[in-house]
């Protein structure tokens, strides 16, 4: 998640009165990427995952990635399928590290889409990295289809998550895995109108209301849905603290503000400027792993 998309999502809840995928859409296809990735290697877009002495937004890109494919399973030969792929970072990733026969990726938007597509084309794997526009909701693929299915820090934005874990569950095959990372309150009272830093506008203008539920019911919903094996761990302590450190220090990275402009500068320093109220609203947000299986 970036700041240009939680400035934008503030923006567009207040002037464009739209169907909220198709807001989500807008807000990502708007981002403007030199600001997501000043002075990165990488395309992650999502929080990573801060192990010991990860002190890098790549590093802790890549290992949020291998933490969801160790999750999963991910493993030679494997057909899987990830939704809200972002610009795939993770897709090569696993890849290279893990060799499945293909990873069919479906995104709503197609920035995303053509980014990734030329990086495969590009990289020449496009046989195997097949990335297409679509929603997580309405997957067109078959049955049964599916070793994996797996989506990282995106299943919160989809209308609702309910009818993605429906979907999940009728592509994949029997036995099969189903890996999310995903964000929840840390309690089922918490109003998602609690959170009030500019940085957490995303919460409230890009996550669905239906989707703004505590681990217990996720545990349900995925119950109801029909699978079985079904973990939800907290990781928060790895994702928003380390991830906030991060972004507050390399605001006075020379080499970091070298890349921005004076706005760009500006919106960075001004959302990360509510100290107080970013403890506050961190303390009500968690983040977590869910592993769930489809009998079989
Ligand atoms: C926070 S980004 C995460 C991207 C990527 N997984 C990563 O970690 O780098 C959320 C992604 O979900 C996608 N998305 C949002 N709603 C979607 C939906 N209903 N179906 C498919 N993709 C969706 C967005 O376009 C965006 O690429």
């Amino acid at each position: 998640m970036v700041e240009s998309v939680r400035e934008l999502g503030k923006f567009l809840s207040r002037v464009v009165p739209l169907d909220p995928e198709l807001r989500v859409r807008q807000l990502y296809g708007l981002a403007p990427v030199d600001l997501e990735f000043a002075a990165r290697s990488t395309t992650y877009m999502n929080y990573g995952y801060w192990e010991d002495g990860c002190a890098d937004i790549d590093e802790a890109g890549e290992a949020m990635a291998r933490l969801l494919g160790d999750a999963a399973g991910i493993t030679r030969g494997d057909t899987v399928l990830d939704v809200g792929f972002g610009h795939g970072d993770q897709d090569f990733l696993w890849l290279r590290e893990r060799d499945p026969a293909r990873v069919l990726g479906l995104n709503i938007t197609p920035s995303h889409v053509a980014s990734a597509r030329a990086r495969a084309e590009a990289d020449g794997v496009a046989d195997r990295l097949d990335f297409r526009e679509g929603s997580a909701t309405e997957v067109p693929f078959p049955d049964g289809m599916f070793d994996r299915v797996v989506a990282l820090e995106c299943a919160f934005h989809f209308r609702p998550r309910t009818a993605f874990l429906a979907e999940a569950f009728r592509v994949l095959r029997p036995g099969g895995t189903l890996a999310v990372l995903d964000v929840l309150p840390v309690e089922k009272d918490i109003p998602q109108s609690a959170l009030r830093s500019p940085y957490f506008s995303w919460v409230n203008t890009t996550i669905d209301a239906a989707n703004w539920h505590d681990g217990d019911e996720y545990r349900d919903r995925l119950a109801v849905a029909g699978y079985t094996d079904i973990s939800l761990e907290s990781i928060r302590d790895r994702v928003y603290q380390p991830y906030r450190d991060h972004m507050v220090n390399r605001l006075s990275d020379p080499g970091f503000v070298a890349e921005l402009t004076p706005e760009q500068h500006e919106i960075l320093v001004k959302s990360w400027s509510w100290q107080q109220q970013l403890d506050e609203d961190l303390a009500k947000l968690d983040y977590v792993l869910v592993v769930a299986r489809k009998p079989g």
